[in-house]
């Protein structure tokens, strides 16, 4: 299993760090913690000991560590995060001070080191505390940005240590990606389109977004710069990635068109709707005065738009149906220029629309064809991602 050493310093914000631990461990990492001594004032070591499963390492001499911990350590991990950090770690870092365990371990680490820096606005933004964070990002420290609010010390402004969720996602990009993502653009869609009828009133569908959003989530760990287009939805965008959000299938289209031609990859998994009302009233339609025949005309068809527009990019098309799976994926695949086609059975309750796992197949235009039994969307993610990188290797 990867293992990450976790640093915690004095910073006030460091109860968040048990929240770190456990969504590092709900990825499958184990965690190793290293306190400061003065970060023990606010909490026992024994929380992250009980926490981890593993002794908390706060002094350089402790009993009962290997004969030289520091080194050895640093052979087991795969990312070093110091969440919360201190000013006083960064200083100590930035010119090489090994005064204790953190500290001294941070120079025998080959791993990547991400910094998540708590403490109050004027002290995060004094020219010596930015000098520090300057000199460890052009020694290739990475970092995850402290956020602006309500501090600790009562006053408002930049300085609050970034959201558990948003420094496990960037310390899972720093372990997981891959070459072929750098400097990839992949635009995902998700979600449903509505189309208004009048302001209260729309036609939709019932896509939940939850495949696109893990796909988008998994492009992002694997290291591509990652936009995510999403209809309404009732989910939390993963961290780190752009958001655009949308409703109608136009807004959808427009949207999409906006990155098409900076975009290494765009995978369409958004259900737009095919049909929306040929009028529409901007206030609200009293139910005497509805037409009993409600008029639909077409949407376009974003996908097919992007087949012909295409000029290189890697165009991944989702296809739900509900029978002749194979010969209707087969054939929209080659009316709309896809390079990949993901079909899935939307007519089973068990997989699919709103469901946290999927079943698909898919296939590609020379012919070969790919079976991912039902599982989490997540994995089904994973796999599909894992496709899209060799494609894109192979493209170089
Ligand atoms: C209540 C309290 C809260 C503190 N919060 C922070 C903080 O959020 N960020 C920070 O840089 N220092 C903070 N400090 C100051 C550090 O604890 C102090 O600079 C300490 O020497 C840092 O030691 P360490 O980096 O070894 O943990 C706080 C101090 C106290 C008493």
């Amino acid at each position: 299993m990867d293992k990450i050493a976790l640093g915690v310093t004095s910073s006030i914000s460091l109860y968040k760090a048990a929240d770190i631990i456990r969504l590092l461990q709900k990825e499958g990492l184990a965690v190793r913690v290293i306190m400061t001594e003065k970060a023990t004032n606010f909490i026992n070591p024994r929380l992250f000991t009980s926490l981890t499963g593993e002794r908390t390492i706060v002094n350089l001499f402790d009993e009962g560590q290997r004969p030289v911990e520091h080194i050895a350590m640093a052979d087991d991990i795969c990312l070093l995060l110091i969440a919360p950090a201190t000013a006083n770690i960064m200083a100590k870092l930035a010119t090489g001070i090994a005064d204790d365990f953190l500290s001294t371990f941070y120079l025998a680490v080959k791993s990547p080191v991400l910094i998540a820096p708590a403490m109050n606005q004027a002290m995060f933004l004094h020219p010596q505390t930015q000098a520090n964070i300057k000199k460890l990002k052009d020694a290739g420290v990475e970092f995850v940005e402290p956020e602006s609010g309500y501090l600790a010390c009562g006053q408002t402004g930049s300085g609050r240590l970034a959201s558990p969720e948003k420094i496990v996602q960037t310390s899972l990009r720093l372990i997981r990606r891959q070459p072929v993502f750098k400097d990839k653009l992949i635009v995902v869609t998700a979600g449903p389109t509505r189309e208004a009828l009048d302001p209260v009133r729309f036609l939709s569908n019932r896509s939940s977004g939850k495949m696109g959003y893990e796909l988008a989530r998994e492009a992002y760990q694997r290291g591509a710069e990652v936009v995510l287009i999403s209809g309404p939805v009732e989910l939390e965008p993963p961290a780190g990635v752009k958001i655009e959000k949308v409703i109608s299938s136009e807004e959808m289209r427009q949207a999409v068109l906006r990155y098409y031609d900076r975009a290494n990859a765009v995978i369409m998994t958004a259900a737009v709707s095919d049909f929306k009302f040929s009028q529409t009233g901007s206030e609200k339609i009293e139910k005497e005065t509805l037409p009993p025949d409600l008029k639909l005309e077409r949407t376009p068809d974003i996908l097919e738009e992007l087949g012909r527009l295409k000029t290189g990019q890697l165009l991944v098309g989702f296809a739900a149906e509900t029978a002749q799976m194979k010969a209707r994926a087969g054939q929209k695949m080659k009316k709309k220029k896809l390079d990949l086609m993901v079909a899935n059975d939307v007519s089973r309750q068990d997989i699919g629309f709103g469901c946290d796992e999927n079943e698909v197949y898919l296939f590609w235009p020379d012919g070969r064809e790919r079976f991912i039994q039902k599982t989490a969307k997540r994995k089904v993610s994973q796999e599909i991602l894992t496709e899209i990188g060799a494609m894109l290797n192979a493209r170089k």
